[in-house]
């Protein structure tokens, strides 16, 4: 079964075709980060226009770039939530019209199934159950995936996303946007012991996250100092080593209450290079794999939606022939594909 996968949920228009039998064919991205940039964040009406200019040029270019035609496909995926409303409107109305017009099944994607699965893509897949870690601009949350479309959620963020918080933290040093690249960049740089900022949420039990009272306290000690280059730097890494140290904690709590071998982490954060290396020193210590997507895949990308796509249109699921979008959806709504 020969799959186009979507991807418009929020600031990267992505496309992917994934093949049941021979797996990934090829994927295409553009990011608006440029577009965003000057802004200090993403603003949905302007994500939105930028989907529509791009991704009818990208599917073009992916399907020549494969060799394959539209009339090659057996379905469309498209990501239907959670996201920008107005940025999910674009992928899903395109998808959606583009099946019908082809005589294909079309079926709606959770973007944060995409990134849990994301893993599987590649060579060393991760057997079920295991633990997930998504860590992204809107999400933080550790999950227990028993299978496909089987999931319970062990803990999320009470407030910011760990993402978001390396966006604010970046945006209040003054070192741009996106946040995430540009404080592990001046973190490498920084003086280890500086500045020791605080671990939250890691003196109470349980595996819930909390990021607002870090970047409060990354905002004051950046008001108490001469900011220059070294401090900047100093700050940022004492930042980085607070938000990843608290991600650190409460996955060893998730691994040995559950007594899962296996941890995913998805999500953009994922490709935060001191939190790779914290987790395979944990995994090892507690005797489990970790398992990381490629970085191309930790972030938003179309290869994650193809794949959840290919999985529930080959369990039968499809979607009816309206456009409709869910840009809140949590995902312990989700079933095993065909249920
Ligand atoms: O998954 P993603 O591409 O988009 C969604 O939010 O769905 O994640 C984007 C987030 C941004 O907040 C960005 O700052 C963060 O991932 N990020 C990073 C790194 N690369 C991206 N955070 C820390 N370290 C990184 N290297
Ligand atoms: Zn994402």
């Amino acid at each position: 079964m020969l799959v186009l996968g979507i991807e418009t949920s929020c600031d990267e228009t992505a496309v992917a075709l994934y093949d049941s039998e021979q797996g990934l064919l090829g994927h295409r991205l553009y990011s608006q980060v440029a577009l965003h940039a000057e802004y200090g964040g993403v603003v949905p009406e302007l994500a939105a226009r930028d989907h529509i200019r791009k991704l009818e040029p990208l599917i073009g270019d992916l399907m020549s770039s494969t060799g394959r035609k539209l009339a090659d496909l057996d379905g469309i995926a498209y990501t239907v939530g959670p996201g920008l409303s107005g940025a999910l409107l674009v992928g899903a109305s395109l998808g959606r019209s583009l099946a019908w017009g082809l005589g294909i099944p079309a079926i709606g994607i959770h973007h944060m199934e995409g990134h849990l699965l994301a893993p599987m893509l590649e060579a060393d897949k991760p057997d079920f159950p295991f633990l997930a870690l998504l860590v992204s601009g809107g999400h933080t949350l550790l999950a227990d995936v028993a299978g496909v479309g089987d999931y319970t959620i062990l803990g999320e963020s009470l407030d910011d996303a760990v993402g978001e918080a390396f966006d604010k933290a970046a945006k209040l040093l003054g070192l741009g946007y996106p946040g995430g690249p540009a404080i592990s960049r001046a973190a490498e740089t920084g003086t280890p012991g500086r500045f020791d900022f605080p671990r939250p949420m890691t003196d109470r039990p349980g595996l819930d996250f909390s990021y607002s009272g870090l970047k409060t306290f990354t905002l004051t000690t950046a008001n108490n100092h001469d900011l220059d280059d070294q401090t900047i730097a100093d700050i940022a890494l004492a930042f980085q080593d607070a938000a990843t140290d608290s991600l650190v904690i409460k996955c060893r709590r998730a691994i040995r209450k559950t007594g899962h071998r296996a941890l995913v982490v998805a999500g953009g954060v994922g490709a935060n290079q001191s939190l790779r290396e914290k987790l395979a020193v944990l995994a090892d210590e507690e005797g489990a794999r970790v398992h990381f997507p490629r970085p191309e895949f930790c972030t938003d990308n179309g290869a994650m939606i193809a794949h959840v796509g290919c999985l529930r249109l080959q369990g039968g699921e499809h979607d009816a022939l309206d456009v409709s979008v869910r840009p809140r959806w949590s995902l312990e709504d989700l079933r095993p594909p065909g249920q």
